[in-house]
């Protein structure tokens, strides 16, 4: 592989900074509408140089939370922290912060060279043009340089807002679902070349997606946002191996987790007349949980376990999935199971999870019983 350029020829950013968010709040008001409370106080303190992914259903207040940080939005209540200094005063060109959000628009009259550049050249970069070279050809779109914004489909328009966003080098990038127009085997390419560039300068990064292999091939740690809250920040692993409550268990996963109401056995949990499950934590005997299994750990098995009906039996070649029936339950459990082992609709099978991968949830609360 030939050494890629680098847009300005160091290989780190020594300017790496920490970005922190405490008890930050955002309420809109509009003339004849109620108040609406977006952003509820959220907490975030992410590392120099860390790329986290900020996940969540849609209106939960992600781009709220990015354009506060970027200085698009007024803050209601509490800080922003980027490195030592408190920059809810500072207006959003004072603050150092990279964004590629979509609203944000090109100017139609320049090129997307002139586009590229016109940050640098306002700030009086000599080498503007070596770096939109650089970063052009990273994110391929050399071709672009000379077309006007009218002229880009809604992809190329993406890829350069991402290209704008990383030409000044910024300390805290701020991205906002920067691939979701690319095609699959672009949007692939370009989310490891922005993971590289990231790695390379140490831009400290929240990157919204609703794309769950995007955040997780992509971040160092994700948050998962609820209708303005933020339900559990940590590495992927912790998120997808210990979700805080079943909001997350629910969100995180593809397939969905099963979510099935069961009560305690003290040393596991029962669910309905389908059977019972041991579990690595005690539930003490008679709660009332909702019994948590990912279809990756749930497995057809000769002991103990789950009984029902397969209901289908969908042949994915690498593995299959089973959606099995249990007797007096509504929902539907899903099991992956091995290729070589296929069922069939009407099949009887016996599924068990390992006890550590049995989650269990509060009936009432939804957090996760420890
Ligand atoms: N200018 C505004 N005035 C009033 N309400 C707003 C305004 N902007 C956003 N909202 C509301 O605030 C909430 C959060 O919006 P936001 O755009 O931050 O959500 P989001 O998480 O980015 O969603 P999506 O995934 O759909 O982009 C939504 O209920 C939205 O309707
Ligand atoms: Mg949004």
């Amino acid at each position: 592989m030939t050494a890629a350029p680098t847009i300005d020829g160091t290989t780190q950013n020594a300017t790496a900074q920490r970005l922190r968010l405490e008890s930050l709040r955002k309420t809109y008001t509009a003339r004849g509408r109620e108040p609406f409370e977006a952003v509820k106080g959220i907490d975030l303190d992410i590392e120099p140089g860390e790329l986290v992914a900020l996940l969540g259903p849609s209106g939960c207040g992600k781009t709220t939370t990015l354009r506060m940080i970027a200085g698009l939005e007024t803050v209601t209540a509490g800080r922003i922290m980027i490195g030592d200094r408190s920059v809810g005063d500072l207006p959003p060109g004072k603050r150092n912060v990279g964004v590629g959000f979509e609203s944000y628009a090109l100017y139609p009259p320049l090129t997307v060279r002139e586009n590229l550049a016109y940050g640098l050249k306002a700030r009086r970069a000599k080498d503007a043009n070596a770096r939109v070279d650089a970063i052009a050809e990273r994110l391929e779109m050399t071709e672009l340089l000379g077309m006007r914004p009218a002229n880009l489909s809604s992809g190329q328009k993406q890829r350069v807002a991402l290209a704008r966003a990383l030409v000044r080098n910024p300390p805290v990038l701020l991205l906002d679902e920067p691939l979701s127009h690319l095609d699959a085997g672009q949007r692939q390419r370009v989310r490891r070349e922005l993971k590289v560039l990231q790695r390379e300068f140490g831009y400290t990064t929240i990157v919204v997606t609703h794309d769950q292999l995007e955040a997780l091939s992509l971040a160092d740690r994700m948050a998962v946002m609820d209708a303005g809250v933020i339900k559990q920040f940590g590495t992927p692993d912790e998120i997808f191996d210990v979700p805080a409550d079943r909001f997350v268990a629910d969100f995180v996963g593809e397939p969905s987790i099963t979510l099935l109401p069961g009560t305690g056995t003290g040393d596991g949990v029962r669910v309905g007349g389908a059977g019972g499950l041991k579990s690595a934590v005690a539930v003490p005997d008679g709660r009332e949980v909702l019994v948590g299994l990912r279809p990756q750990d749930c497995h057809p098995t000769d002991g103990p376990g789950l009984e029902g009906t397969v209901l289908v039996f969908e042949d994915l070649l690498e593995f299959g999935l089973a959606t099995v029936e249990l007797p007096g339950l509504d929902t539907r459990m899903v099991a992956q199971v091995e290729s070589g082992h296929p069922l069939r609709a009407g099949d009887r099978v016996t599924l068990a999870a390992p006890p550590e991968r049995v989650h269990v949830f509060d009936a009432a609360t939804g957090e996760r019983v420890r």
